[in-house]
C-alpha cells in the first residue's frame, strides 16, 4: 500500500467534510485524516452534526494508538474552546500526534487559535495545505464566521434569453425535472430559502424541502415583504416548514397581526427598493443561519446583489426563448455602462438533463 500525500489526505479529507453539508449549521463542516508513524491512514472522521463529536476526535478514535507520532490532517484550524464538546486541540495533543497540517484556519474568534496552542503544545503545525477546496467546501460557514452574516446564493431557471417569466407572469417549468431536483438539493443544503413578496403573489410556492430530499431539518422559509401583504391562504403557512415573514416596523398593524397568527415576523427597517436587506441578513444570522437560498424573484435579487450580499449564484438555463415582455433574469437600477457590470467567475457548467446548471462567484479578495 502505498502511503498518501499530506496533500493527497487533505483533499479525503475535504471528502469526507462534504458529507456533512447540510447537516452542521450552526457550526462548519470538517474533515480530518490521521496518518500513522509511518504515513498510512490510520483513521478518519467527519463532524456530522452539531453537538455531536468533532470530525478530529471520530478519525483520533478511530486511529487509537496509532495516532501516537503520527500526524492529523484537518480541513479547518482546530478548534480550541469547549462548545457542547470539548476542545479539539486537546484530543491531538491526549492523542500524541506529532503534526497537524490545517488546510483553512478558523475566523471565529471565540474557537480560532488552535494553531498556537498546538504549537505551544510542541506539536509541528502547517498551514495552507489544500486551502483553496478546504475554504470551498466550508464557504458558507466562513462567510458566516467572517462577515457575521449568511451566505448568499441566487439560484434562478431562465430561459435561453434570459426570462424568468413570461409577459402574463406565469413561469412553472422553464426547466426539466433534472434542473428541478437539483434545485431541491441545494433548499435541503441551506438554513433558510428566500423570496420576495412578488414571487408569493405570483406563483404561491410552498418552498419546503421534500422528504426524501431532507438532510438536517427544514430549511426556514422567508419571505420579504415589507406592507405584510402575504395572503393568509399562502402555501408557505403551512406546516412543512418553519416560516418566517419580514415586514417594515411600520406596515400596516392589521396585517402585521394576521401574519403574526400563522408564523414567525421579523420588525425590520426601511431601504433600498423595500426592506432594509442587511438588517434581514443580521436578523438571520442572530437566529444561526449561516446559509440562505434566494429564489427570486429579481426585483429582490437586484437589491442583494447591489449591496454586495451575492456570494454565489447557480442559474439553470432553459433551451427555450421566451421574448417580449418577458421577465428579466435580473431587476433593479442594473448597471448603467458595461464597466459597472458585475463580473464574475464561473466555476462550474454543467449540463442537467436538457439544460445547462452554471455556477457562478462574484470576483472579490477575500480578507
Ligand atoms: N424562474 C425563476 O427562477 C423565478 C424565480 C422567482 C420568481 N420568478 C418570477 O418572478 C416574478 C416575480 O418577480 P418580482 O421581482 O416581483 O419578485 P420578488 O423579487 O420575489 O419580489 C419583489 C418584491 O419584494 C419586496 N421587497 C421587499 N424588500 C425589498 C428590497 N429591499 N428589494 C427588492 N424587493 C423588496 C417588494 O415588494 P414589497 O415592498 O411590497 O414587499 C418587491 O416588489 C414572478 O412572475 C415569478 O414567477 C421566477
Amino acid at each position: 500500500v502505498v502511503a498518501p500525500t499530506e496533500a493527497d489526505a487533505m483533499q479525503r479529507a475535504v471528502a469526507l467534510a462534504s458529507r456533512g453539508r447540510g447537516r452542521t449549521s450552526p457550526n462548519p463542516v470538517v474533515g480530518c485524516v490521521v496518518l500513522d508513524a509511518a504515513g498510512a491512514v490510520a483513521g478518519e472522521g467527519f463532524h456530522e452534526r452539531a453537538g455531536w463529536p468533532h470530525a478530529e476526535v471520530r478519525a483520533l478514535t478511530q486511529a487509537g494508538p496509532r495516532a501516537r507520532g503520527g500526524t492529523a490532517v484537518v480541513t479547518l484550524e482546530p478548534c480550541r474552546h469547549t462548545g457542547r464538546t470539548g476542545p479539539c486541540t486537546a484530543a491531538l495533543v491526549a492523542a500524541g500526534v506529532r503534526r497537524v497540517v490545517v488546510g483553512v484556519r478558523d475566523p471565529y474568534p471565540p474557537a480560532a487559535g488552535g494553531v498556537d496552542v498546538l504549537r505551544s503544545s510542541g506539536i509541528e503545525v502547517e498551514v495552507g495545505v489544500g486551502a483553496p477546496e478546504a475554504a470551498r467546501v466550508n464557504e458558507a460557514w466562513l462567510t458566516f464566521a467572517r462577515h457575521r452574516r449568511p451566505h448568499l446564493t441566487w439560484k434562478y431557471a431562465a430561459s435561453l434569453d434570459g426570462r424568468v417569466a413570461a409577459a402574463d407572469g406565469t413561469s412553472r417549468w422553464i426547466t426539466g425535472p433534472a434542473a428541478r431536483a437539483d434545485g431541491h438539493r441545494l433548499r435541503a443544503e441551506s438554513d433558510a430559502v428566500m423570496v420576495g413578496s412578488g414571487t408569493v403573489l405570483a406563483d404561491d410556492p410552498q418552498l419546503a424541502v421534500r422528504d426524501a430530499d431532507l438532510l438536517g431539518g427544514q430549511p426556514l422559509r422567508v419571505v420579504v415583504d415589507t406592507e405584510a401583504r402575504t395572503p393568509a391562504t399562502a402555501r408557505l403557512f403551512d406546516s412543512a416548514a418553519p416560516t418566517l415573514v419580514a415586514v417594515a416596523q411600520d406596515a400596516p398593524l392589521e396585517r402585521i397581526r394576521m401574519v403574526e397568527s400563522l408564523a414567525a415576523v421579523a420588525r425590520l427597517p426601511r431601504g433600498p427598493g423595500g426592506l432594509d436587506v442587511a438588517a434581514l441578513l443580521a436578523e438571520l444570522a442572530a437566529r444561526d443561519v449561516v446559509s440562505v437560498l434566494l429564489e427570486g424573484g429579481p426585483t429582490l435579487a437586484g437589491t442583494f446583489l447591489e449591496g454586495g450580499f451575492v456570494d454565489r449564484v447557480v442559474g439553470y438555463t432553459a433551451p427555450l426563448l421566451i421574448g417580449g415582455g418577458g421577465l428579466p433574469v435580473l431587476g433593479g437600477a442594473g448597471a448603467a455602462g458595461i464597466d459597472a457590470a458585475w463580473r464574475l467567475q464561473l466555476d462550474e457548467v454543467d449540463r442537467i438533463g436538457p439544460d445547462l446548471r452554471l455556477v457562478a462567484r462574484p470576483r472579490r479578495k477575500e480578507s
